[in-house]
């Protein structure tokens, strides 16, 4: 494995298509030079290459994390009442497409993930960061925090999202305190973490919901399979289509330049480069990670006997 990950590494270092976000101007800042790939086992064990310790922010995949909260912290029919399960096709922060029902398509696009984020209650913004917060750092697998430089970025310019939030009031999507509410969903975006935290994560939700290292669960089993559909046919924007095409793994990413993905039963991956394509997906991360899935046969619906073998590389 450490060989195949060092080869891969330095085939796509040289990959410089692509531009740091910039609507946030925080994420500007980033350098974009940075690359990094870590693989955790189900079984706990670490691969990986690069710049695996470089901090930035979890952006988008804050958004399944969330939404698997409030599936263990809300009723069922409040959730489905406030948000559907469609993918849209249509870039993450698109305004005004509602469903049929008048809810968000789905909770992994803007709307959806400030409807969800919306039903995150508690006595006060402090509260409701810290169950957020609580909830990560059990996929982690350590304490979690917000970047504040990132928060303060987003919250003065994120009107975008104000008005997303607004329209989802009309539409009776969106029933707790504005303002409270929406720092609350700039926070989750900026919650500092590592390429070896998403590569984490991945495998917490590969593993059932509980956390490999430290066997912590994270998760209730039963709502692994929703969090993880809606990854497989939401998780990259709308280039969503493509990838369960093309890779066939449950993955998000987010603008900060990082992308978890999931390999059901076998393990995590976590891929940090800041340059984006187009659609919002890491240039570099979305190349490692089609090539690995295509290297050892790792799309859920294509198992190849005649490929590299997984088994054989994690021995
Ligand atoms: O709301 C935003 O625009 C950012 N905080 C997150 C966007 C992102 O990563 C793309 N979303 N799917």
């Amino acid at each position: 494995m450490m060989h195949f990950l060092r080869a891969l590494h330095e085939r796509f270092q040289g990959l410089e298509d692509g531009e740091v976000a910039r609507y946030i101007p925080e994420l500007a800042e980033a350098d974009p030079e940075r690359f990094g790939v870590s693989v955790v086992t189900v079984d706990g064990r670490v691969f990986e290459v690069g710049d695996t310790d470089a901090v930035f922010s979890l952006q988008s995949i804050s958004k399944p994390l969330v939404y698997g909260l409030a599936l263990e912290t809300c009723p069922a029919e409040t959730i489905r009442r406030r948000v559907g399960v469609e993918p849209t096709g249509d870039p993450y922060n698109s305004i005004v497409k509602l469903d049929v029902a008048g809810r968000p398509h789905n909770p992994l696009i803007n709307p959806g993930a400030i409807a969800v984020t919306d039903l995150i209650r508690g006595p006060g913004p402090d509260d409701r960061i810290a169950q957020i917060l609580e909830r990560l750092g059990r996929y982690a697998g350590r304490p979690l925090g917000v970047d504040q430089a990132v928060f303060a970025s987003e919250r003065e310019t994120g009107h975008r999202n104000r008005a997303i939030a607004h329209l989802l009031r009309q539409f009776g999507r969106f029933d707790g305190p504005m303002d409270e509410s929406l720092d609350l969903y700039f926070k989750q975006c900026a919650v500092a973490v590592t390429a070896r935290d998403l590569a984490t994560i991945g495998a917490t939700l590969a593993h059932a919901g509980v956390n490999p290292v430290t066997q912590t669960r994270a998760l209730h089993e039963r709502h692994v399979g929703p969090v993880l559909s809606l990854m497989l046919s939401c998780g990259m924007y709308d280039y969503s289509g493509q990838w369960a095409y093309r890779v066939g793994l449950p993955a998000k990413s987010g603008v900060g330049g990082g992308i978890c993905v999931v390999v059901p039963g076998q393990m995590g991956i976590g891929v940090y480069s800041p340059r984006l394509d187009a659609r919002g997906n890491s240039v570099r991360g979305v190349a490692a990670v089609e090539a690995m899935s295509r290297h050892y046969c790792l799309h859920v619906f294509g198992r190849d006997r005649s490929c590299a073998s997984l088994e054989e590389a994690l021995r």
